[in-house]
């Protein structure tokens, strides 16, 4: 079985022709009617061990758009409450016999060992502090709407880098189209590796917003936070939140861009997430564009 894991070991002709394909997604989408059939008599089953809005629910729609029959895991009312582990829980509904399984669990290297044991496709919605690799399609092919080829762009990541999958997954992607990676957070926040992934780094928001096409906010990640530095609210809007004063410092005509769940007046202002340089609305609606096409891309795998 094919499986989508994560954008490491993906190559730029295979990103790119995802984010075409998603293209096309968008344009069914936006249609009165939105079905295709691609997925017709199969089955999905979203297994979300941690909280989403965005990646499961979009997840279900895509799959419906194709045709799936899609069923949601209600992890909270499951039996992992009983003490079931996670393989079990996945060989149980391995077990009734469903074609793709969309993963997101709180460890990192989880959807990986699934995918080992499982008889279906798996899609990684998300592992730890790991990978998030649709989001990070559906990043791409919301810049790429907007600026046109991602080869060269000024790319500025901020925030909490270390906690993030999304800071990861995007800055595989990116990279690999030939962007130009900026990480800027406070030192606590960065990973020590990050330099061997050959982006710049900046502990400064100021100077790393300068000249940046496209600014990407995260969220302070405090689940994952072991309670050693947790900063301040306050203290770390002022150095580390966007507002108005410091994306004046980023390119003419710089875009906004956060993957949610946003805390306003904790890494952006509202202004600025409300505000006409914003992308994040539509960030969501590529969201189902771009799993339409990751679970289309795997139906053309999937045995006959
Ligand atoms: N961006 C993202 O993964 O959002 P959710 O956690 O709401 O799915």
């Amino acid at each position: 079985h094919r499986h989508l894991l994560g954008i490491e070991g993906l190559t730029p002709a295979e990103i790119v022709t995802l984010l075409d394909l998603a293209e096309e997604a968008v344009a069914v989408s936006r249609q009165v009617e939105k079905k295709k059939s691609v997925l017709r008599g199969r089955t999905q089953i979203n297994l979300f061990f941690e909280a989403s809005t965005r990646t499961q629910s979009s997840f279900e729609i895509a799959g419906k758009r194709l045709g799936a029959d899609v069923m949601n895991m209600s992890v909270g009312a499951s039996s992992v409450k009983k003490g079931e582990t996670l393989v079990d829980t996945a060989m149980t509904l391995n077990a009734m016999n469903p074609d793709i399984l969309v993963v997101r669990h709180h460890a990192a290297g989880a959807v990986h060992l699934l995918a080992q044991k499982v008889g279906c496709s798996v899609v990684n919605a998300g592992d730890g502090a790991h990978e998030h690799p649709t989001q990070a399609l559906l990043d791409a092919l919301t810049i790429r709407r907007h600026k046109g080829p991602i080869h060269r762009l000024r790319i500025a990541i901020c925030g909490d880098i270390l906690h993030s999958r999304v800071a990861r997954s995007n800055i595989l992607l990116l990279s690999a189209l030939g962007a130009e990676i900026r990480c800027v957070g406070p030192s606590t926040l960065l990973p020590k590796a990050l330099d061997r992934l050959g982006v710049d780094i900046f502990t400064d928001m100021r100077k790393g917003l300068e000249g940046a096409d496209i600014v990407m906010m995260l969220r302070l990640q405090r689940e994952r936070m072991d309670g050693s530095f947790v900063p301040s609210v306050r203290e770390y809007f002022r150095y580390f939140g966007l507002d108005a004063e410091k994306l004046a410092l980023a390119a003419p005509g710089a875009l906004v861009m956060h993957p949610g769940p946003m805390n306003r007046g904790v890494e952006i202002d509202s202004e600025i997430a409300d505000g006409p340089q914003s992308l994040i609305r539509e960030q969501v609606e590529m969201g189902v564009a771009v799993r339409m096409a990751v679970l289309e891309a795997l139906a053309q795998h999937l045995p006959n």
